[in-house]
């Protein structure tokens, strides 16, 4: 049994904590499988052989239109992350550590992180950051991120910096999607947890955090969900503002409509 009131404490205390074992392992494995599975229908369309990283490399390398979209499918639309994200022990994790109305103020994402997948660093290994910036969601919103496959320090898990959500936000502006943040790593303990399939990490919205490096050449798969609180006051006062935009890409339209 998961002592709530303790893991609220810690939360508030630190920002994050980690719990292990907290969903089924099969459940995580299938969407491992399911977001591979993706890129096979690919690979098997375009005759891309070898072992999986060799097949996503040279989907990236020779058909980056192709893989980009895989990407942005998997990322944001696999079913079997949106019925994870809504399961009811979460949710009611999700409440019992103070969120009394959760809420999931943007999409469910997946990542599949390495320095051959990526036009540049930031898409792979993402700098010091506050999610809140991009977010402005409630004081107590929060993220749950989770590995798909065990982690070791070789996958450069997430770091990090416990204490540090008590500074408020540190920025207001986005850069590539991030809002990287002015940080001395030195002023606070660092934590870079190596989870494993099945284990979570919930850490506030306002936490700085940055990517691991990874120097093991296999790709970092994880996921992130994040919750807000509708019944924050704060976030009431402020309108409940809703930064994310999502709409289709003329770019692509045209890619696909004009120029066949
Ligand atoms: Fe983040």
């Amino acid at each position: 049994m998961l002592d709530l009131a303790q893991l609220k404490t810690d939360l508030d205390k630190d920002g994050v904590v980690v719990i292990s074992g907290f969903f089924d392992q099969q459940t995580i494995e299938n969407i491992h499988l399911a977001a591979k599975r993706i890129f096979q229908i690919q690979f098997d369309h375009l005759g891309i052989e070898g072992d999986f990283l060799t097949q996503m490399t040279t989907l990236f390398q020779n058909h980056l239109s192709t893989f980009t979209s895989c990407g942005k499918l998997i990322q944001t639309g696999l079913v079997e992350l949106y019925q994870l994200s809504v399961d009811p022990e979460l949710v009611q994790l999700v409440k019992g550590l103070g969120l009394s109305s959760p809420l999931m103020c943007t999409r469910p994402v997946l990542f599949f992180n390495h320095p051959d997948l990526a036009m540049s660093e930031h898409f792979y290994k993402t700098p010091l950051h506050q999610d809140w910036v991009s977010m402005l969601s409630s004081q107590d919103s929060i993220v749950i991120w989770f590995p798909l496959i065990d982690l070791t320090l070789g996958h450069g898990p997430v770091i990090f910096y416990p204490g540090s959500h008590k500074l408020g936000p540190l920025t207001d502006k986005l850069e590539n999607g991030f809002a990287e943040v002015p940080f001395d790593r030195s002023a606070y303990p660092s934590l870079q947890p190596e989870v494993n399939v099945g284990d979570i990490v919930i850490f506030s919205t306002l936490l700085v955090h940055e990517s691991g490096v990874i120097t093991n050449n296999e790709i970092r798969w994880s996921s992130h969900l994040r919750y807000t609180n509708m019944e924050d006051p704060d976030f009431i006062e402020r309108g409940f503002p809703s930064p994310y935009i999502n709409k289709p890409s003329q770019e692509l339209i045209d890619h696909y409509l004009q120029k066949k």
